[in-house]
């Protein structure tokens, strides 16, 4: 009977040893570099999306994987086309910060394939083919920006005698993070404007469901250039006969190049509206140290970037999700991951505002480079 069972233990022992074996043999081999993530980045014309891909590839290679980023110049074709090679080259999972939905057959042909998707800062919306996003909180992004102007108007102690005037500015209307930030920020405005504290000039859709108006002041492909000419026809149009006290920008490009419309027009050579941003550029921080743009929203795309590589390398060891510094979208916020095919999965960092106060967070975070960081002390 003893031998029996020192028999049978042998076995258990050596049978589990096998199965491990073959666990880490998988993992290693995940983990060896024969695995291939594909990077797919939308737009290299908003200077983040440059960093996002370098910093994803560095992340994955550190983890042992093959990478490859592509950068598709704000063309979904284009984009579509260095998904397929990805898919070609064998990649098992792919990373993509996508241009507009038009990216959603290609991701139906990974699904195909078993390959995993991960979307990267944006939505990939209409699609049903895949189940992971991972991204900042972008409705507390508008929350941030209209809070600044909130703070840079002293709105609290404005009048319905004097009251304050600002334009509103969204981001691409392909992009579903404009609707957030958007929509975060009214839910701060609105209040005031009800009270009659604050006037808009120009189109006002208090929501972003209003469609109509939403598409008057959303930025096509969040190009600067688009958001200028806006910017100059509305203070030879609607904001002729009126000072504009604060300007909601979406994102740092557009803000500077707002803020440059306002700077050729004598009305504001000595006093700027309150402009708000995003993304921490370092070129709008430097504006904010000079006292122009007023602030911006930081956003710490190292940390996503190490955060989308962590759920890539979880998903492909089959290991449950767990990213530290992200929280799992529930409640509300839920309705952040809703492809309007399905609802998935979406991790959320957490953006900081940034104005003169606090120029140091991103110095402090690494985000620039040493020269940079010189020039903003
Ligand atoms: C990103 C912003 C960026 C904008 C334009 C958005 O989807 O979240 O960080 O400024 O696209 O590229």
């Amino acid at each position: 009977m003893k031998k029996i069972l020192a028999v049978f233990l042998v076995l258990l022992v050596a049978g589990s040893l096998f199965a491990g074996g073959i666990k880490d043999k998988a993992s290693a081999a995940v983990a060896s570099g024969s695995a291939m993530i594909g990077l797919a980045m939308p737009e290299t014309h908003v200077l983040r999306w440059e960093k996002d891909g370098n910093q994803l590839k560095a992340e994955a290679e550190k983890r042992g994987y093959r990478a490859e980023v592509q950068w598709a110049d704000g063309n979904q074709s284009i984009q579509n086309t260095q998904i397929q090679s990805f898919l070609t080259q064998g990649a098992k999972v792919l990373v993509i910060g996508c241009i507009n939905d038009g990216v959603a057959p290609v991701v139906a042909e990974a699904a195909r394939d078993k390959v995993q998707v991960i979307a990267y800062d944006r939505l990939i919306q209409n699609s049903g083919d895949y189940d992971y996003y991972i991204t900042f909180n972008n409705f507390k992004v508008g929350v941030l920006q209209a809070t600044s102007i909130v703070e840079g108007l002293n709105l609290d102690a404005a009048t319905t005698a004097a009251p304050k005037n600002i334009t509103l500015f969204a981001g691409s209307p392909t992009d579903g993070n404009a609707f957030f930030f958007f929509d975060g920020a009214m839910s701060v405005l609105n209040p005031y404007i009800d009270k009659g504290v604050l006037k808009v000039v120009g189109p006002y859709p208090k929501t972003s469901a209003d469609t109509a108006n939403f598409a008057r002041i959303a930025t096509e492909g969040w190009q600067a250039p688009v958001a200028k000419t806006r910017m100059e026809n509305l203070l030879s149009g609607d904001a002729r006969n009126v000072t504009l006290d604060a300007v909601l920008a979406p994102n740092d490009p557009l803000a500077r190049a707002i803020i440059e419309a306002c700077k050729a027009d004598a009305k504001y050579r000595t006093k700027l509206p309150v402009v708000c941003g995003q993304d921490a550029e370092f070129e709008s921080s430097m504006s904010i140290k000079n006292g122009e743009q007023y602030s911006t929203v930081f956003k710490d795309t190292a940390k996503l970037a190490e955060a989308a590589i962590l759920l890539a390398d979880q998903i492909l060891k089959g290991q449950s999700v767990n990213i530290p510094g992200a929280v799992l979208a529930s409640g509300d916020l839920q309705k952040i991951g809703d492809t309007g095919r399905k609802t998935v999965k979406a991790y959320l960092l957490d953006p900081v505002l940034v104005t003169n106060k606090n120029l140091n967070v991103p110095v402090d975070a690494g985000f620039y480079t040493a020269a940079e960081n010189a020039q903003l002390k």
